[in-house]
C-alpha cells in the first residue's frame, strides 16, 4: 500500500525534538477526523525527518526494522476476504440511534479539564431497574437451594459439603431491627469458615465470637421490597469447597411509617486525590440518606472564589468547583443536610493533596515519543469520566504526554453505549474521541463484542434473533465511529480457561460462527481498521491458550477478516514465563497476525502491603514485557490498563506506571530504559 504524506517534510529545526515537530494540531471538527491522521503523519514525517524512521517512504522502518504502524497488518492484505453478508432486515429489530440520541455540549459546572469541551447524554439517566427484582411468588416459594462449590480432588461422598442450620428467608417492617445468626455445620464436625458476600446498605456482620456470627440490619423505607443475601461456608479442610446459601429479606412499610426512625444522612466515599495547583478542580459528592430522601450538602469552608452547587441533573449530587491557588492538604468540610428535618445533619471531611507544577515532572523522555520512533503504540485504558475527576486536567496531561493510543476501559462496553433497545449513550464514548483528537491519539476500540458487560435487554432477546442483534450493534458503533477508531476489539474473551469456547448469548444464537459475523460486519464497514481477537492468559502455555489458538486457526481457515491477536497481559509480579510470551507472539506471528499488548499491568499478590513490595521486581516484568514486544516485529502495540494507580481496577495492588499521586515508579522508568533507542 502506497502511502503518502499528506503533509511536506517536517522541519525539525524548530528547536522541539523532531518529534514534536511531528505531532499534527488536530484542527478537525469531530467526526470529520482523518482516521489514523497521527501515525500517518507520524510515520511519513520520521522518515522524511530520520526521526528514528529509517529505509524509503514506500515502506518506512524504524530504528529496530520494524515496519512502520500505518497500515493495519503492514502494508500485506487485509486477512481474509470481507465476504460480504445478508443485508439487514428493514425494518431493524430494534430502533437505531436518532437525533434524540445525539450528546449535547455540557454546562461548565461539571468538567475539570480545559482543553476539550464535553459532552453529555440528553436523555434522562436510567433507574437500574434490576432484571433480578424477585417477586411476591418466587418469595413466598421458600428459601432457594444452596449451590455447592466442589473443587477438584474433593469427594462429596467421604466428605459432605457444609451447610448453614436453620436459615431461612425473613420478613419485617422498616424500622425493625433484624438479628440474623448464622450457624455453620460440617457433617464431619469441624468447623467451617463463613462471610456474606455483600451487606445490605447500613448492614453490619457481627461475630458473636461462637463460631457463629450475625447480620444486625435496620432496614428502612428505602429498603421496602424483597432484598437478596448470601453467605458463604466454607469446608474445614479446603476452602474452595463451598457452599452458598441465598436468602430472602421481605421489607414491608409499616402502617405508620411515623415510627420509622429517621436516621441522619451522609456522603458516599470519597477517596483522596491529588491535584496540581492552579489546574481546575472538580468534585462530584454525591448525598445518601437511607430514610429514601434527597439531603443538601453544604461546606461549611469553601475555598476561596470556589461554588458548591447541585448537579445540573442529578439532586443526589453536589459539585465542588475551585481552582486551588496554594499547594498542601486541603480538608472541607461537608454537612448533609436530612430533607425531613434540617437539624439532623451529618458533618464528614473530605481531603485533596495539592502539589506544585514541579512535583509532577517526570524526568528523560516521554514514553509516547519514544514509542513513536520506534515504530510502536503505546497506549492505556482511559478511565471513564476522567473529566469530571478532581484531578481531571493532569490525568489529561499524563495521559496526552506520554501515550499516542488510547482505549476505553468501559466508555464503549454494549451496558453502556446501548443500555435499552433503541436508546444509544454516545457521550462518554464521544468525549473519549474529542480528547484523542485533541492531544493526536489514535483510539483503539474496546470492545464490540463480550460475553459481559451487556445491558438486560439482550438477554431476554429470542435467540434465533441473536445474529440480528449482534449485526445491528455493531453496524450502529462502527458506523459511528469509523472515522475515529484505528482499532477494534471485535470479540473480547471468547474461550473458557479449558480452552472451550466461553458461553455467552451470542454463543447461543449463532454457536462460534458468531465471531466471524462479528468480524465480516466490522470489516465490511471499517474496511481498513485493525481487527483483533482479544483475551487473557494465552501468552502462557495451557489448555485456554491452546484452545484459543485453535480457534484462531479454525477463524483464518474460514477466512474470518481477523489482523491481530490481543494479548491482554494482566499479570502479578512473580511473572516469569517470558519464554513462553515469546513463544506465543511467535505463534501469532506465524499465522500472519499482528501482536497488541492490550490491557497491561502488573499487580503485587493479594496480602502484600506497601511495606513488601518489591517495586524493581514490578520495574523487571514491565522491562521484559516491553523487551519482548520491541523483539517482535508483529508487535504494534503496548498498552497499559489505565496508567495511574489511583484509577486502576486493580487498585490496591498498584499494577501501573505511576502511583496514585502521579509519581513515576520503578516501572515506568523501565519502559522508559528499554524504549530508548540502544
Ligand atoms: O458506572 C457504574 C456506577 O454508576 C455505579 O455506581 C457503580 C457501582 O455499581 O458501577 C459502575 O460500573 C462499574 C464499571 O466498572 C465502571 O466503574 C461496574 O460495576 C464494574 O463491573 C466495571 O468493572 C469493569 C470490568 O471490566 C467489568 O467487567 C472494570 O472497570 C474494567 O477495568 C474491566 O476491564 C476488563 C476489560 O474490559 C476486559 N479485560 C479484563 C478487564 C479487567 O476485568
Amino acid at each position: 500500500m502506497q502511502i503518502t504524506c499528506p503533509v511536506p517534510p517536517c522541519a525539525g529545526t524548530t528547536g522541539a525534538s523532531s518529534l514534536e515537530s511531528v505531532r499534527p494540531k488536530q484542527t478537525h471538527e469531530h467526526g470529520t477526523r482523518l482516521k489514523r491522521s497521527l501515525p500517518v503523519v507520524l510515520a511519513c514525517c520520521l522518515v522524511a525527518c530520520g526521526g528514528g524512521g529509517s529505509g524509503s517512504t514506500s515502506n518506512p522502518t524504524n530504528a529496530t526494522g520494524q515496519p512502520d504502524l500505518t497500515t493495519p497488518d503492514n502494508g500485506n492484505p487485509p486477512t481474509g476476504n470481507a465476504t460480504l453478508l445478508p443485508a439487514l432486515p428493514v425494518p431493524s429489530l430494534t430502533p437505531g440511534p436518532s437525533a434524540d440520541d445525539e450528546p449535547i455540549p455540557e454546562s461548565g459546572l461539571r468538567h475539570s479539564v480545559t482543553g476539550f469541551l464535553p459532552v453529555r447524554d440528553n436523555a434522562p439517566a436510567i433507574t437500574k431497574q434490576s432484571a433480578e427484582e424477585i417477586t411476591l411468588e418466587e418469595f413466598l416459594a421458600g428459601p432457594l437451594p444452596p449451590i455447592i462449590e466442589i473443587p477438584p480432588g474433593i469427594d462429596p461422598a467421604t466428605n459432605a459439603a457444609p451447610f448453614f442450620e436453620g436459615l431461612t428467608d425473613q420478613e419485617l417492617f422498616a424500622g425493625d431491627v433484624l438479628t440474623l445468626p448464622f450457624i455453620p455445620r460440617d457433617p464431619e464436625g469441624d468447623l467451617p469458615g463463613l462471610f456474606p458476600e455483600e451487606l445490605p446498605e447500613g448492614g453490619e456482620f457481627v461475630d458473636n465470637f461462637d463460631g457463629t456470627k450475625s447480620l444486625v440490619w435496620q432496614p428502612l423505607q428505602g429498603d421496602v421490597g424483597i432484598t437478596e443475601f448470601t453467605i458463604v461456608a466454607l469446608d474445614p479442610l479446603d476452602s474452595f469447597y463451598r457452599t452458598r446459601q441465598t436468602i430472602r429479606i421481605r421489607v414491608l412499610m409499616p402502617d405508620d411509617p411515623a415510627s420509622i426512625p429517621n436516621r441522619p444522612p451522609r456522603i458516599e466515599e470519597f477517596i483522596p486525590h491529588t491535584v496540581r495547583v492552579n489546574d481546575p478542580v472538580a468534585i462530584e459528592l454525591r448525598g445518601i440518606d437511607l430514610n429514601d430522601t434527597t439531603p443538601t450538602l453544604s461546606i461549611a469552608n469553601l475555598p476561596p472564589g470556589g461554588t458548591f452547587t447541585r448537579h445540573p441533573q442529578r439532586d443526589d449530587v453536589f459539585i465542588l468547583r475551585y481552582i486551588p491557588t496554594q499547594t498542601g492538604v486541603q480538608t472541607f468540610d461537608v454537612v448533609s443536610i436530612d430533607a425531613d428535618d434540617p437539624a439532623l445533619t451529618t458533618t464528614e471531611q473530605i481531603t485533596i493533596e495539592v502539589l506544585s507544577a514541579a512535583s509532577f515532572l517526570t524526568q528523560g523522555p516521554r514514553l509516547r515519543d519514544l514509542a513513536v520512533a520506534r515504530g510502536l503504540f503505546l497506549g492505556f485504558a482511559s478511565r471513564q469520566d476522567f473529566y469530571h475527576r478532581p484531578d481531571g486536567e493532569i490525568y489529561t496531561q499524563f495521559a496526552a504526554d506520554e501515550f499516542n493510543l488510547v482505549t476505553p476501559e468501559n466508555s464503549m462496553k454494549m451496558e453502556v453505549l446501548n443500555p435499552l433497545p433503541g436508546r444509544f449513550d454516545f457521550a462518554d464514548a464521544d468525549n473519549l474521541m474529542r480528547f484523542a483528537e485533541r492531544y493526536g491519539l489514535a483510539v483503539h476500540g474496546h470492545p464490540l463484542v463480550w460475553y459481559t458487560q451487556l445491558p438486560e435487554w439482550i438477554n431476554t432477546t429470542a435467540v434465533a434473533d441473536r445474529a440480528i442483534h449482534l449485526r445491528e450493534y455493531i453496524s450502529r458503533i462502527v458506523s459511528r465511529y469509523a472515522d475515529d477508531v484505528r482499532s477494534w476489539d471485535v470479540v473480547n474473551e471468547p474461550v473458557n480457561n479449558d480452552g472451550s469456547l466461553r458461553d455467552s448469548v451470542w454463543l447461543e444464537g449463532m454457536g462460534e460462527s458468531y465471531i466471524d459475523i462479528a468480524f465480516r460486519q466490522t470489516r465490511e464497514l471499517d474496511p481498513d481498521a485493525v481487527l483483533l481477537l482479544n483475551e487473557f492468559d494465552i501468552e502462557v502455555d495451557g489448555p485456554k491458550a491452546d484452545g484459543f489458538f485453535s480457534l484462531v486457526e479454525r477463524l483464518l481457515e474460514r477466512d474470518v477478516p481477523l489482523d491481530a491477536i490481543g494479548f491482554q497481559m494482566h499479570l502479578f509480579t512473580p511473572f516469569d514465563q517470558f519464554d513462553e510470551v515469546r513463544q506465543r507472539f511467535q505463534q501469532a506471528a506465524d499465522l500472519g497476525l499482528d501482536i497488541y499488548i492490550t490491557e497491561l499491568d502488573v499487580s503485587f499478590p493479594e496480602g502484600t502491603t506497601a511495606g513488601n513490595r518489591d517495586f524493581e521486581r514490578q520495574a523487571a516484568v514491565y522491562r521484559e514485557i516491553t523487551t519482548l514486544c520491541l523483539e517482535q516485529p508483529r508487535c504494534r502495540s503496548i498498552q497499559t490498563w489505565g496508567f495511574t494507580d489511583q484509577y486502576s481496577w486493580r487498585e490496591p495492588l498498584e499494577p501501573l506506571l505511576f502511583d496514585a499521586r502521579y509519581q513515576d515508579k520503578p516501572a515506568y522508568r523501565a519502559v522508559q530504559e528499554q524504549l530508548t533507542p540502544p
